[in-house]
């Protein structure tokens, strides 16, 4: 029954959720289908900045209007990045129920707290990724914005690990009591020096391990390294085991390199922000031999699971450590609320549910596990899978056609959705590798202006590469063989200019 004094719908409001939803889905469903490659032509850049700048308006437009700038100034002249054609970076376009979840939980979802269908799929959700990605079962999580904050919450939790060991809290008092020093491969992704200079271990308490030919920490070097600085009094606190390096998808032995952490008293952290997913891929799952040895992993769903940005989980086995590593202390505000039984309480707003708030960096924050929910739900295990495998079989293709054509050079063998190849000239006229480096950035540059392929590009042993990275579920087949096409006719047209005159060029 209402309570006295409940007024009875329809209430006022000033708008509609459904028809300006249906508006703005038009919008974007006419941009996604363009042909990729077309995006950036549709006004020149002056348009779009003249019609969107202006000062603050003394007066609303309303919002039908705002509502149509929003859908035919705005949404045309977004990112390429959900282009079927973009390669770059590891990120892609959202698939649709993502972006549905995302809605949502920004309407109703609110807070990730409070006894809430939201709330439940907080813990829910994680459980399903940790499953999904083969992570130990009594492994917990937290989500999180990214792999910068996933990795920085992993590393909070190794520091105050290795310093109650030795009787004391870093959280509390600061992290002056300890040498400490963190370990990872030449190829880690640079976040994790970041989280270690937040953490107040400092940047350079990060030792950077040689890799082998294949991008592969070096274990050896990596004993070597711990053994020199544990007898220079160095506390050894984490050691970082990349699964999927940014630069060419490259695994970390990660039996091996956990057993060296175990060893030494470490935590073992896998990075996992990328290739975790890669696991599922029967054919390479045995290059994730040791992902059980993990004290924390992290994996971004915005990543290979094609969820919007702004997602990443950290897993630990005791999220406790976390609560000790990042608790907020009471707030007044919140101590009627204050508390994780949510079996018990009969209305939302009558306890917080599991304190996520007290596991990491944020307290406001979206009900992130909804987006990744909406994706598991919707694909299961198998439909992730064939859309890793998927990847992986661009990868695999664009790298057979690297070696079938004498004019491409594959510099490394693929490990998972990432390929780094050259344009490697005629080789009757060998280019020397400075030249080549030249060719291949003007060729970069010529496929983003001039065609739908856009990788990034990175150095492998020291020469450019172009890099595409395979994770959006619109690309198809025939758009890598494409790829191969052009950056061989445009290293072709290139070559024909000397070296000298591109560095001209260039300035
Ligand atoms: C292996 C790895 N770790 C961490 C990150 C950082 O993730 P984010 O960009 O989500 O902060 C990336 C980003 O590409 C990555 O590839």
């Amino acid at each position: 029954m209402a309570a006295p004094g409940t007024p009875t719908p329809p209430w006022p409001r000033t708008d509609g959720l459904a028809p300006a939803l249906a508006r703005l889905g038009e919008a974007l469903d006419s941009v996604l289908d363009r042909p990729p490659g077309t995006r950036d032509a549709v006004d020149a850049r002056e348009v779009w900045t003249a019609a969107l700048t202006r000062p603050l308006p003394e007066t609303g437009a309303g919002a039908e209007t705002t509502l149509e700038e929003l859908a035919t100034v705005v949404v045309p002249h977004g990112t390429r990045l959900a282009d079927p054609g973009f390669w770059g970076w590891i990120t892609s376009g959202p698939t649709t129920l993502p972006v549905a979840a995302a809605t949502a939980a920004g309407v109703v979802g609110g807070q990730r707290y409070t006894i809430t269908a939201f709330n439940l799929l907080e813990e829910q959700s994680l459980a399903w990724l940790r499953d999904l990605c083969g992570l130990p079962s009594d492994m917990r999580g937290v989500w999180s914005s990214g792999g910068s904050v996933a990795n920085l919450v992993a590393l909070g939790a190794a520091r105050q690990h290795a310093y109650e060991r030795h009787g004391m809290d870093p959280a509390a008092d600061g992290t002056s009591g300890l040498r400490p020093a963190v370990y990872a491969s030449s190829e880690v992704h640079h976040t994790v020096q970041r989280a270690a200079g937040v953490l107040g271990l400092g940047r350079r308490a990060v030792r950077v391990v040689p890799v082998d030919g294949r991008g592969r920490m070096d274990v050896d070097a990596l004993r070597e390294r711990i053994t020199a600085d544990v007898g220079d009094g160095v506390t050894p606190i984490a050691v970082v085991g990349t699964a999927g390096t940014t630069n060419t998808g490259a695994l970390d032995p990660l039996r091996a390199v956990g057993e060296v952490a175990r060893q030494f008293g470490a935590w073992f952290h896998v990075d996992g922000a990328y290739g975790l997913p890669g696991i599922l891929d029967e054919r390479i799952a045995d290059r994730y031999d040791g992902l059980e040895l993990a004290d924390s992993a992290i994996v971004d769903p915005h990543k290979w699971l094609n969820a919007p940005v702004g997602v990443a989980a950290t897993f630990v086995r005791d999220r406790s450590l976390l609560v000790r590593a990042f608790t907020q202390e009471p707030a007044a505000y919140l101590e009627s609320i204050a508390g994780e039984d949510h079996l018990e309480v009969g209305h939302s707003l009558e306890a917080m549910g599991v304190p996520y708030q007290d596991m990491a960096v944020e307290l406001s924050a979206p009900p992130r596990g909804v987006v990744v929910w909406s994706i598991l739900r919707e694909l299961g295990r198998d439909g992730v899978r064939a859309r890793v495998r998927a990847d992986n079989d661009l990868a695999t293709r664009l790298a057979g056609r690297a070696l079938a054509d004498e004019r491409l050079e594959l510099l490394m063998e693929p490990e998972l959705s990432i390929v780094v190849l050259r344009y490697a000239g005629d080789p009757a006229r060998r280019l020397d590798d400075d030249a080549l480096d030249v060719i291949n950035l003007a060729v970069l540059r010529r496929l983003r202006r001039e065609t739908p392929w856009l990788p990034s590009d990175t150095r492998v042993r020291g020469v450019v590469a172009l890099r595409p990275c395979f994770i959006n579920a619109r690309t198809q087949p025939e758009m890598v063989d494409a790829f191969a096409a052009e950056v061989r006719r445009l290293g072709d047209e290139l070559a024909d200019a000397t070296a000298a005159d591109l560095v001209a060029t260039r300035r």
